[in-house]
């Protein structure tokens, strides 16, 4: 499977150029899999609850979806993509996952950083697994990684990869804990950041770049600088991550003893 993300500096309140954007990027390249930043069409540093309001849209049926799905249908590829997402008068910081064939169920994030726990509501989804091409695809979003548990939880429902649309503040952070996320659970990891600055209503914020890809032995297989769009694109044998022996006596998920973990 060939697997890409676009490291791109999307324009707060714009979601329309943020999306003929992504797919320039997109069209660089061509890949089965590819995961976009987290909040890609709206940017990140909102000022007001009016902002969050007038820039969230419903999933599958906003706009942003609809294009994506259209984007998804061009390129034959599944996208996986950070939106604002508007649900039963809730805002909340969400990851669709569009393919050929339409939306699949959204995920909306369960660990909230910082500001975001001022506009949107904590993620009352399941972590997702889904298949698309024959692979097993988890879901996650940015600050997730500092909860081994997410990573955890898609790997024991299966995931081979897990898509990672971020929105990364700390240089070098999610870089080692996505790391060690693909070395504790043996499968693949793509994280796609944005850079950039916002500053907007008295909050200053420099995204950090360095996306990534990584192997089930932790092995950087593709990288991006800290400042600049960016796109990369790797092959990737994805059974790789079905086994979990890390040698004959080994399985790191058989060995698992949840007795004794609290
Ligand atoms: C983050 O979760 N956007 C740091």
């Amino acid at each position: 499977m060939r697997v890409g993300y676009v490291q791109m500096e999307p324009v707060f309140g714009n979601p329309r150029t943020n999306l003929v954007r992504a797919r320039e990027l997109l069209g660089r390249e061509r890949a089965d899999l590819w995961v976009l930043p987290e909040l890609f069409n709206t940017g990140y540093v909102f000022a007001s609850h009016h902002e969050v309001r007038e820039l969230a849209e419903p999933v599958p049926d906003g706009p942003t979806t609809r294009s994506l799905v259209e984007v998804a249908q061009e390129l034959r590829s599944c996208i996986v993509a950070g939106v604002a997402e508007w649900s039963d008068s809730r805002a909340y910081n969400a990851a669709v996952v569009v393919t050929p064939g339409g939306a699949l169920p959204v995920y909306r994030k369960v660990h909230l950083f910082a500001e975001e726990k001022r506009w949107f509501a904590p993620g009352n989804t399941p972590f997702p697994v889904f298949e698309f091409g024959g692979a097993k695809v988890g879901v996650m979003i940015c600050f997730d990684h500092f909860f081994p548990e997410a990573a955890r939880t898609l790997g024991l429902r299966g995931a081979q990869i897990i898509a990672h649309p971020a929105n990364l503040v700390l240089p070098g952070v999610a870089q080692r804990t996505m790391t060690t996320r693909a070395l504790e659970n043996r499968l693949f990891t793509a994280t796609a950041n944005r850079v950039g600055t916002e500053e907007r209503g008295g909050t200053a914020l420099r995204f950090t770049g360095l996306s990534q890809i990584v192997s089930p032995v932790g092995t950087l297989l593709a990288s991006s600088p800290e400042e600049g769009e960016d796109v990369q694109v790797v092959d990737v044998d994805l059974s790789l991550a079905t086994d979990k022996h890390i040698n004959p006596w080994n399985d790191l998920y058989a060995d698992r003893r949840p007795e004794f973990y609290v």
